[in-house]
């Protein structure tokens, strides 16, 4: 049985003050449960404080995205033993707006897969569809090479510590979340790709739902078999609104 991993992405938002409650809270309400891990991912100005503030509550950190070298003239970049280095133990690596917005290929998320990996971080690796995809009816070819640059270039053994998301990104932000069964398909689509690999890696491989996921909707999304938590965005910055997902993770 596979635990469930709910993490919460901050994405750019946030102030020292804001997070040191926000964390609090998150931490004075997480659920008491061995099958529920939460992780918070908040800007890299603030992961070292929040680090800090959650270091021995069961409480893990991410970073948001990484640099795929290990160190030297890459103004701007964050190094991925600069994230273990001040505590991190995840990293979002090609979320869809990472993809979008800067260029980000499967290849280079690949290699910042493996960046991460060399340097004993756990990837949560984005993978989805535009709403344009979907409706032309290439979700699973838009799934199978994201991923498959991926499995192409850390093996499949690195799914043992390896994390994925599938996240709509015509859900992110949008308010409309796939449904449960929508999801679940995908989903079972990503596990049957990994066993066709190695089925017991499979079988072990943590794969979470992100897009609107709230309160509300998680229960849901949460009941089906190959949906093992929750990557979420909006429903992540108010400590209520992301331990009512994590409540529903901890009862699901
Ligand atoms: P959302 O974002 O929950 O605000 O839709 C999810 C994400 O982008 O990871």
């Amino acid at each position: 049985m596979r635990d469930f991993l709910v993490a919460g992405n901050w994405k750019m938002n946030g102030s020292s003050a804001g997070n040191a409650e926000l964390v609090a809270g998150i931490i004075a309400g997480a659920p008491r449960s061995d099958r529920v891990r939460l992780v918070i991912c908040p800007p890299f100005p603030y992961l070292a404080p929040v680090a800090a503030q959650a270091a021995g509550s069961g409480v893990a950190v991410g970073a948001q995205t990484v640099s795929q070298h290990e160190s030297g003239a890459f103004t701007g970049e964050v190094a991925p033993g600069m994230l273990r280095d001040i505590g991190c133990e995840y990293v979002i690596v090609g979320h869809s707006e990472r993809r979008e917005l800067y260029g980000e290929t499967s290849a280079t998320v690949a290699e910042k897969v493996k960046a991460a990996l060399d340097a004993g971080l756990k990837p949560i690796v984005c993978v989805g569809e535009t709403l344009e995809q979907r409706e032309s009816g290439s979700t699973e070819s838009v799934v199978e090479e994201q991923l498959g640059a991926v499995i192409d270039k850390v093996g499949i053994a690195a799914f043992a510590t390896a994390v994925v998301a599938y996240e709509p990104v015509w859900a992110i932000g949008t308010g409309k979340t796939a449904s449960p069964e929508q999801a679940q398909e995908v989903h079972r689509h990503i596990r049957a790709l990994l066993a066709g690999h190695e089925s017991d890696i499979a079988a072990a491989t943590q794969i979470l739902y992100g897009g609107s996921m709230k309160g509300e909707n998680a229960a849901g999304l949460l009941a089906m078999p190959d949906i093992d938590g929750g990557l979420i965005g909006g429903a992540s910055l108010k400590a209520a609104d992301f331990l009512a997902i994590a409540q529903a993770a901890a009862q699901g």
